[in-house]
C-alpha cells in the first residue's frame, strides 16, 4: 500500500512508520512521501536520509482549503492510498477528509475522547488522572474525533510532569501505530460506523 506522511515537528512516529515499513512490520508497503507544512521540521531530515521523498507545503495566508487542495494534489499525484498524520499540528478541511475517505489516520497521546487537543499529556497530569495512553483513529473534520483503532494504556506516576509522561507514552505511540498499519494493510480490520473491529476470518 502506497503511504503518505504529514508533520510538523520531530517526526519520531515518522521514522517509526518508515523503519517498519523497510523492515516490512508493515507489509506490502511503500512510504512514498513525507509533507510537511513547515520548512522548520526536523522530520524532513529523517525521511530524507532513508531516502523517502519529501516536500514543504505552507500555508503562506491561504486558506485550510486551499492548502489543503495543494496538499491532497501532491498525495493523489502519488497514489497515496493511506495517509499517516504523525505530529500534524492542523486541522484538516472536510474536503480533505471527503477526499480519502477512511484513509486517514492519526495517533494522539492520550485516551481519546480525554484530553484532546494541544499538550494533552499535560492535561492529563493537571487532571490528576492515574492512566493515560495513546490512540490511533480514524481522522474526520472534527478535532481528535475520528473512529477509534486501538489504545494503549499508560500508568500515570506520582513524581510524572508532562515531560516524563510523555516521553513514556511516546514509546507505546510507535508500537500501537505500526501495529494499527499492519492491521490496515493486512486487511484485518472493519469498519461498522463509529466502531473498528476485528475482521472474523
Ligand atoms: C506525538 O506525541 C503524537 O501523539 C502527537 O504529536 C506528537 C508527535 O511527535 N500527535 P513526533 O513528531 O511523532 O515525534
Amino acid at each position: 500500500m502506497k503511504i503518505g506522511i504529514l508533520i510538523s515537528g520531530r517526526g519520531s512516529n515518522m521514522t517509526a512508520i518508515i523503519d517498519a515499513v523497510l523492515s516490512g512490520q508493515i507489509p506490502d508497503s511503500e512510504v512514498v512521501v513525507v509533507i510537511s507544512d513547515k520548512t522548520s521540521a526536523q522530520g524532513l531530515e529523517k525521511a530524507q536520509l532513508r531516502d523517502v521523498e519529501t516536500l514543504v507545503i505552507e500555508k503562506n495566508g491561504r486558506s485550510r482549503a486551499e492548502h489543503d487542495a495543494e496538499i491532497a494534489a501532491e498525495l493523489k499525484k502519488r497514489n497515496v492510498e493511506l495517509i499517516c498524520l504523525a505530529g500534524y499540528m492542523r486541522l484538516l478541511s472536510k474536503e480533505f477528509v471527503q477526499a480519502f475517505p477512511n484513509r486517514i489516520l492519526n495517533i494522539h497521546p492520550s485516551l481519546l475522547p480525554s484530553f484532546k487537543g494541544l499538550n494533552a499529556q499535560e492535561q492529563a497530569i493537571e487532571y490528576g488522572v492515574k492512566v493515560s495512553g495513546c490512540t490511533v483513529h480514524f481522522v474526520d473534520e472534527n478535532l481528535d474525533h475520528g473512529a477509534i483503532i486501538a489504545q494503549k494504556t499508560v500508568e500515570v506516576f506520582d513524581d510524572d510532569n508532562a515531560e516524563t509522561l510523555s516521553a513514556r507514552i511516546l514509546e507505546h505511540e510507535h508500537a500501537l501505530y505500526i501495529e494499527s498499519l499492519a492491521q490496515i494493510v493486512e486487511g484485518r480490520i472493519e469498519i461498522q460506523g463509529r466502531r473498528v473491529l476485528a475482521k472474523k476470518f
